[in-house]
């Protein structure tokens, strides 16, 4: 989760590079609606999108954390000859992981590496532990052959995991996902020999595998069903955003060495500087000193501190938060029918670090697109719908307080430049899936 003096020069270096390399594009599926409960009880399943032989990313409704999850699914392959697995794209975390046969069935409930079976594999030497907000996965580091679409790294650093608290869903189905591929800054001082751990679209980067040391990503709208969105590794889409990108800086967390206690800063997360938020509703915050806005595709639900959650709600529905608050799930549940509504949620980000009234990004997301029917897949079909933004207790363990995940993403086309660490951001184009699912 973190970026170091080696891994920041390494892409600098990078940000010119031959005309003739190609951007890659990988579609996304979205399959938005497939929610579990508390108890793995499907809320509503509607008709099954799988990946199709040709995809390489899918997004797939799957449980995590706090139940109602979903994911975005890329489809990667590992080893040689290439075992296939589904892993979440994570801009939250830096490490790839796969579950290794070592992983007990029982936890690792997907697929499950066999290392075994891979000519290419070459065992580090060093454990690895990655923690999550949700969760943990331990294992060990290897390097490994990694094929995306028609591109193969070498030697690309992965962890086989043979044991994960709170990731996978524990009850196995066949969306399901097997692992994580992280996209944040390499968090080489975070951690014990994170040194070894560049994220893989560093390392294309870093190789010179992709035209420009960026990646896009555009998720599309909630409602879009097919494989309607997509990543891009090293180059813009222009289709799919209107206007022009603005970017805003990435933005240095303050880390502790906890042998010297010395204080360093380093780039560690797509964390940008909030200025504040507000509704049309009435409820305005203006954040006196800037609070980071981590962008997390690995989140499906964006995620604020409680006392401002609770504001916002009760702006919006005009009733007490409390009433709303279901802890089974660490949701609020509101009025569907507010969906056809206005009403917005803006997030401001600053486009300067130096002054954060300096033309600050106004970035509103209709209320639509931040409600999430529980129990078919439009809030009008719908008899409950979860609010897109959850209150911040389910970050025990981390000191990031607001993440604007995928319910704020959607809106958005997002460019993450690792070479100037900014991002570039427009409203997202929502376009109607071009390819429908053969799935039945
Ligand atoms: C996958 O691609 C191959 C080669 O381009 C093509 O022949 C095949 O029909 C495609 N399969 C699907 C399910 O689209
Ligand atoms: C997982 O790997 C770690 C690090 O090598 C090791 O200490 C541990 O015993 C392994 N656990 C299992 C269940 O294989
Ligand atoms: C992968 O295929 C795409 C589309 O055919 C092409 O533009 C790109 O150059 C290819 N990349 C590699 C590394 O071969
Ligand atoms: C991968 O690493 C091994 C061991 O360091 C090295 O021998 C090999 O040349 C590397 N392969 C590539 C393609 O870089
Ligand atoms: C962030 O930290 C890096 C590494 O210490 C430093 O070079 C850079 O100037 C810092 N950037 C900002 C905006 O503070
Ligand atoms: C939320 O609570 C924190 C900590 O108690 C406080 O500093 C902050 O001002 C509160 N924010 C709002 C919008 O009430
Ligand atoms: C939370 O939502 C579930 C599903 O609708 C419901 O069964 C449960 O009673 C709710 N819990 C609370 C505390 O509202």
């Amino acid at each position: 989760m973190l970026l170091s003096a080696v891994g920041l020069a390494l892409v600098a270096v990078t940000s010119t590079v031959a005309a003739a390399i190609q951007p890659i594009t990988l579609s996304l599926m979205q399959n938005p609606h497939r929610f579990q409960g508390a108890q793995n009880r499907p809320f509503y399943m509607e008709k099954r999108h799988f990946l199709s032989e040709n995809s390489s990313i899918a997004t797939i409704g799957v449980e995590r954390l706090y139940n109602y999850r979903t994911a975005y699914l890329i489809e990667v392959g590992v080893g040689t000859p290439a075992q296939k697995f589904n892993l979440v794209l994570d801009t939250g975390s830096p490490s790839l992981w796969v579950p290794s046969t070592d992983c007990n069935p029982v936890e690792c409930t997907a697929g499950r590496f066999d290392v075994s079976a891979s000519t290419s594999a070459r065992d580090m030497g060093v454990p690895l532990q990655s923690k999550y907000a949700m969760g943990a996965a331990n294992g060990n580091y290897f390097q490994e052959t990694i094929t995306l679409t028609n591109l193969t790294v070498f030697n690309q650093t992965i962890g086989l995991v043979n044991e994960t608290f709170g990731i996978i869903p524990t009850v196995p189905h066949e969306d399901s996902f097997d692992g994580v591929i992280g996209f944040s800054f390499p968090a080489t001082r975070l951690a014990e020999r994170y040194d070894l751990d560049i994220p893989l679209v560093f390392n294309l980067a870093n190789n010179q595998l992709i035209p420009e040391p960026i990646f896009s990503v555009y998720l599309n709208s909630l409602f879009e069903h097919g494989y309607s969105g997509e990543i891009m590794l090293g180059g813009i889409d222009e289709s799919k955003f209107t206007g022009s990108l603005t970017y805003a800086p990435v933005v240095n967390y303050t880390i502790t060495d906890k042998e010297t206690g010395q204080l360093f800063e380093e780039y560690l997360l797509w964390t940008l500087a909030g200025t504040g938020i507000k509704t049309s509703t009435g409820f305005n915050l203006d954040f006196a000193r800037g609070e980071g806005f981590t962008l997390d595709t690995g989140s499906t639900f964006s995620i604020a501190p409680r006392n401002v959650t609770e504001q916002i709600v009760e702006s919006i529905t005009g009733i007490d938060a409390n009433q709303l608050y279901n802890e089974t799930y660490g949701l609020y549940q509101i009025d569907c029918g507010l969906a056809s509504s206005e009403v917005t949620i803006e997030f401001t980000i600053a486009t300067a670090l130096e002054s954060k009234s300096s033309n600050p990004l106004h970035l509103p997301v209709s209320l639509r697109e931040m409600l999430i029917p529980a129990d078919a897949p439009t809030p009008e079909e719908a008899s409950e719908c979860m609010f897109g933004i959850t209150p911040a207790e389910q970050l025990e363990d981390s000191e990031t307080r607001y993440i604007l995940g995928d319910t704020f993403l959607r809106s958005f086309y997002t460019v993450y430049d690792m070479a100037r660490r900014q991002v570039g951001i427009a409203p997202a184009v929502f376009i109607q899936s071009s390819i429908e699912s053969s799935g039945n």
